[in-house]
């Protein structure tokens, strides 16, 4: 199959690339460049905010287009521009209202469409995805619609996936910090099965909107996990969501963060979506160990610093306060 990636140069998109050329098609990638394509695949250089960005892929039909942005404009001008016989649009499980009930499935309620082409900011995010999906279901063409939790690896540059088992790994002290919240539902896919899932998807042109996140397990089965790849002897020192907060520690992601955890009842379901209908299309993911054992082999080759978890000196400053309000 001839498949244009509008994309295909980041953690995802470049993992598609990869997926697709490994099963044999031709693969076209289109991006401003800061990144490069896979070897094997074609690139062509295109900053879609420009009006005319798509012209030199726009001349043929393709067979299949996978799309990463999070653009309404951009993704509206590649519906108007480009002939496909299907799409693939990547989405998020942002796009879901509210996460106070747990196991959503695709019909849980959505939030309001962005008004408007560009979105500025990431508090939008959501809402974007939303106006995005709505311009790729306009379109005459079938379309997968991959509404995707939390994607991990090798490759996660946000370090979420990574920051745990490298932690286990470098340890800065006797123990390793993490939440007091033992139970706190956790998902992640593995970028390399997401994507061979998404070239499934493509070549059976599934016509669908699809929950694609990896298995959900307690924050504890994450924590013994990343120690387990590291045959690491630090134990865990669980500390009370208050303390962290008191102590200004962030959850989820970005710097002084516990990463993978939410701090936020109202978030508590986010990583428990129903995912039946994409297992029933083929979606297969590997084990957690796995995925945690790769990003920390990508987490030992980084260059770029990590952005997200506690550096040395945040994890010692916070294990001495603890300390001296035990004394
Ligand atoms: N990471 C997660 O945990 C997670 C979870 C759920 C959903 N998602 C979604 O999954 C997708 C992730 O895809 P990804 O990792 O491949 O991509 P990404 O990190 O979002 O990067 C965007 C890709 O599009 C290109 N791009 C950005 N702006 C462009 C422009 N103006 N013109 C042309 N190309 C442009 C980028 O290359 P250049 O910068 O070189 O142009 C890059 O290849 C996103 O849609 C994200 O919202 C992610």
């Amino acid at each position: 199959m001839e498949i244009l990636i509008l994309g295909g140069t980041a953690l995802l998109g470049r993992a598609i690339a990869h997926a697709a050329l490994d099963r044999g098609h031709a693969v076209t990638c289109v991006a401003r460049g800061s990144l490069s394509a896979p070897n094997g695949a074609t690139f062509i250089s295109a900053d879609r905010d420009d009006d005319n960005a798509l012209a030199l892929v726009a001349s043929r039909s393709w067979a299949a287009v996978i799309d990463v942005s999070r653009q309404p404009g951009q993704v509206r001008r590649a519906v108007s521009d480009l002939s496909t016989r299907h799409w693939v649009f990547i989405s998020s499980s942002n796009v879901y209202a509210d996460f106070s009930t747990i196991e959503q499935d695709e019909n849980a309620q959505l939030r309001p469409p962005f008004q408007g082409e560009v979105m500025e900011d990431m508090s939008t995010y959501g809402e974007a995805k939303v106006a995005c999906e709505n311009a790729i279901r306009a379109s005459d063409s079938s379309a997968t619609i991959v509404r995707s939790g939390l994607i991990g690896g090798p490759g996660d540059w946000s370090g979420r996936t990574g920051y745990w088992p490298w932690r286990f790994a470098n340890p800065s002290g006797e123990d390793v910090i993490v939440p007091d919240d033992p139970d706190f539902p956790c998902a992640l896919i593995d970028v390399r099965d997401l994507a061979s899932w998404v070239i499934t998807a493509a070549e059976q042109h599934l016509d669908a909107t699809v929950n694609a996140t990896g298995p959900t397990v307690p924050f504890h089965e994450v924590i013994a996990t990343a120690a387990r790849v590291t045959n690491s002897a630090a134990q865990p020192r669980a500390v009370p969501a208050a303390k962290l907060a008191e102590l200004e520690i962030g959850s989820w992601m970005g710097p002084a963060s516990l990463p993978l955890w939410i701090d936020d009842p109202a978030w508590r379901g986010f990583a428990t979506l129903n995912t039946d209908r994409a297992r029933v299309a083929g979606l297969v993911t590997r084990p957690l160990e796995d995925t945690l054992r790769d990003a920390l082999a990508y987490e030992n080759q980084r260059t770029e610093p990590r952005q997200a978890g506690l550096s040395d000196e945040q994890e010692q400053r916070v294990r001495a306060a603890l300390d001296q309000a035990s004394a």
